[in-house]
C-alpha cells in the first residue's frame, strides 16, 4: 500500500469514528440505566460531601451557616401558607407528602403544624439524614418511603391514602424524564383527599441548552436533568385533574412554583 492510501483509509476511519462518537452522544440512554445512575448518585451522600449539599444537608458545604439552611424551609412554608389561604385550607392540612426530602430543610418547618409527614425519597442516606434532624427537633410523625428508582408507583402500598397536601422543591429537576414527573404527579394526584392541595416546583425550560431536558450521563446534567416549559407543567397538572390556582417564577434559577388545588377547593380571587 502506498503512503498516500494508508493516509486516506487512516482519516476515512477517523471521520467515521467521530460521526459515531456524535450519534452515541445523541442517543438517549435507556430510563432504567438513568434511573439506576440517579440511585447511585443520590445515595452517595452517605460519603460524598458534594452530594451532601447538593441534597441540602444541615452544617455541608453552603448549608454551613444555619441561616441559610433555615431559609430553604423558611420561604417554602411561606408559599404553603399562602395557598392555604387562597384555598381557605388554612388550619386544616393534618399529613402531608414531601417527595424528595433531602436533608430535611423544609420538613423542619412544616413539622410546626403537621401530625404526619412521608417522605418519599430514592436515597436511604437523605431518608435518615431528615429523620435525623426531625428527631433533633422532637418530631416523632416522620415515615420514610424508600422507593426503588425505577418504580415510584410502589410508594401507594407504603401510604394511606387521603392525604392533605403535597409538597416538593428541588426535585423534579434530578427526575431521569418528563414522563417520570408526570408519573410522580399522577401518583401525588392518586394519594391526596379529595379537598386537598400541593405545591410542585420545576426548573423551566427556556429554550436555552443549559435548561433544556436531558436524555443521557445523569453524572454530569444531574443538576438541570428534567425540565418543562412554563405552561406545559400547568397543562400537565390540569389534565391529570389539579386546579392550577398560582404559578410564583425565580428567573434567576429558571424555576417555577405550581400552586394546585385537588377537587372541592375553594379559590380566593387574586
Ligand atoms: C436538592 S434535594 C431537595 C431537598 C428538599 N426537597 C429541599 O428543597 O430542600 C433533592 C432530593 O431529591 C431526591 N431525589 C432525586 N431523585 C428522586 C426521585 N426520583 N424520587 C424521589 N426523590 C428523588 C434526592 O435524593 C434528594 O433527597
Amino acid at each position: 500500500m502506498t503512503k498516500k492510501k494508508t493516509d486516506t483509509t487512516f482519516n476515512n476511519r477517523m471521520r467515521i469514528s467521530s460521526v459515531l462518537s456524535k450519534i452515541i452522544e445523541i442517543v438517549p440512554e435507556k430510563e432504567d440505566k438513568i434511573s439506576n445512575d440517579a440511585k447511585k448518585y443520590w445515595s452517595s451522600s452517605q460519603e460524598n460531601s458534594t452530594i451532601q449539599d447538593l441534597s441540602h444537608w444541615r452544617g455541608s458545604g453552603r448549608w454551613c451557616d444555619d441561616e441559610s439552611w433555615n431559609k430553604i424551609g423558611k420561604k417554602h412554608f411561606f408559599m404553603y401558607k399562602k395557598l392555604c389561604d387562597l384555598t381557605e385550607m388554612t388550619g386544616q392540612i393534618r399529613s402531608m407528602i414531601e417527595w424528595g426530602p433531602g436533608g430535611g430543610a423544609n420538613l423542619i418547618w412544616f413539622s410546626k403544624e403537621l401530625n404526619k409527614i412521608y417522605g418519599i425519597d430514592i436515597s436511604s442516606p437523605n431518608l435518615d439524614e431528615c429523620e435525623r434532624q426531625l428527631m433533633e427537633n422532637e418530631y416523632f410523625g416522620f415515615n420514610k418511603v424508600l422507593i426503588p428508582a425505577n418504580s415510584p408507583e410502589d410508594c401507594v402500598d407504603l401510604i394511606k391514602p387521603d392525604v392533605d397536601f403535597f409538597l416538593s422543591t428541588a426535585v423534579y429537576q434530578h427526575f431521569p424524564s418528563k414522563e417520570y414527573g408526570i408519573k410522580v404527579t399522577k401518583l401525588a394526584y392518586k394519594l391526596l383527599s379529595n379537598q386537598s392541595i400541593a405545591l410542585i416546583q420545576i426548573r423551566y425550560d427556556d429554550g436555552s441548552n443549559r435548561f433544556a431536558p436531558k436524555t443521557r450521563d445523569y453524572y454530569q446534567n444531574a443538576v438541570n436533568f428534567t425540565s418543562y416549559k412554563i405552561e406545559e407543567f400547568w397543562n400537565i397538572a390540569n389534565e391529570i385533574g389539579f386546579k392550577p390556582i398560582a404559578i410564583y417564577l425565580k428567573p434567576e434559577v429558571n424555576y417555577a412554583y405550581y400552586f394546585l388545588g385537588k377537587g372541592d377547593i375553594k379559590c380566593q380571587n387574586l
